[in-house]
């Protein structure tokens, strides 16, 4: 039991933040959460909850007030492949105002601890140019050629980290995400990610029906459930390591593939239609965990199988309860709603 310990988690009305804070819970520490918005689907599990604006540098400095002993910063402004791609600078201005104040603030209210959420988005586009590719050690975002706005703003903050913990000795972590997903996590609405949103896809869609995929689907990536992704951020917060670690799994994947996989859990059988005006981001990218596997002693261990099925499944019962899955075609008249998916 750490009952003494002192956390905030900012971005805990988001995604991972918000399992994040239900895991620190269950272990016993006292939780703050802050977030420009309330988690979507369900309650926090946080003791505090503020709701506010980190692109400002009062709130960051209120939010780390009162003893916080570790900060797990995971506040950003970010989006899929869609989303990146369309606003370059107010996603690095947003993200580089909050970081860079939280930094500050947590080091000006003697935080112990300041775990920074790094992303993939940072390795450089030329090693990336393959769907068979090599998967993707730290000191390949070097020479720097970062996916523009989003892994620009990441890179800069990690460097910031360093400096940091160079010039006021203040203790930085620095975990590189490659693609999370799991329940709770935004399916619609130009923020989702691929796993989500092709499942929400999959739900929509009629048995022996059309599934649009963004590009010609061969382009690859690996995927973390979010399960494994909250014990990877415990784990490093508590280790000794500073620099930059990749956290993911290592199984690649394409993204027809894993439109095979969740069609398969739903027991349809689609026909991809693939539209190559939309973005797909780099061809393909993969997590070498050998330095992960290294410094925790762990690596990520549930497979895309058992995580998309409750992903799945997620999906399509808040799809249900908004009352949008299609009635079978073949019920009839006046049987009720009984659904598909
Ligand atoms: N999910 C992934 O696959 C992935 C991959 C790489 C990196 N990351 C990083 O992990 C972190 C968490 O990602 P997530 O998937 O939970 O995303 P998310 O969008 O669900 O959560 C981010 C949260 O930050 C909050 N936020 C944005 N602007 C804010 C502001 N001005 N003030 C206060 N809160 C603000 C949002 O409201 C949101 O709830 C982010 O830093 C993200 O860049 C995630």
């Amino acid at each position: 039991m750490n009952t003494r310990k002192r956390v905030l988690v900012t971005g805990a009305g988001g995604f991972i933040g918000h399992h994040l804070v239900a895991r620190l819970k269950e272990e016993g520490y006292w939780v703050r959460g802050a977030d420009i918005k309330l988690p979507e689907y369900e309650g926090s599990a946080a003791d505090d909850f503020l709701l506010v604006d980190l692109r400002k540098y009062d709130n960051c400095l209120v939010a780390t007030r009162g003893g916080i002993d570790q900060v797990y910063n995971l506040a950003a402004d970010m989006g899929g492949i869609g989303y990146i791609t369309a606003a370059h600078a107010e996603i690095a201005r947003n993200s580089v105002l909050i970081n860079a104040h939280m930094l500050e603030a947590s080091r000006l209210n003697d935080v112990k601890r300041f775990l920074f959420s790094s992303s993939a988005c940072v390795y450089a586009g030329c090693k990336q140019t393959s769907s068979d590719v090599v998967p993707l050690r730290e000191e390949d975002a070097y020479p720097a050629d970062p996916e523009p706005g989003y892994g620009w703003e990441k890179l800069f903050t990690e460097e910031l980290c360093r400096y940091y913990r160079r010039d006021y000795k203040f203790e930085t972590r620095i975990v590189r995400f490659h693609n999370v997903y799991g329940p709770l996590g935004t399916y619609e609405g130009g923020k989702e990610k691929a796993p989500a949103a092709i499942s929400r896809k999959v739900v929509l869609a009629q048995d022996y029906g059309n599934i649009e995929i963004w590009g010609d689907g061969e382009q690859t990536r690996s995927f973390m459930y979010v399960d494994d992704c909250v014990e990877g951020l415990v784990r490093l917060m508590t280790s000794n390591y500073p620099e930059p670690l990749n956290l993911g799994t290592h199984r690649l994947i394409s993204i027809n593939g894993l439109v095979d996989l969740i069609s398969k859990i739903a027991g349809k059988h689609l026909v991809k239609r693939h539209d190559l005006g939309k973005p797909q981001g780099v061809r393909g990218r993969n997590s070498d965990n050998t330095r992960l596997n290294e410094v925790l002693g762990w690596a990520p261990s549930i497979s895309l199988e058992v995580g998309l099925d409750i992903t799945y499944k997620w999906v399509k019962s808040e799809l249900a309860k908004a009352g949008r899955l299609q009635p079978h075609p073949f019920a009839s008249h006046g049987q009720g709603s009984q659904c598909q998916g």
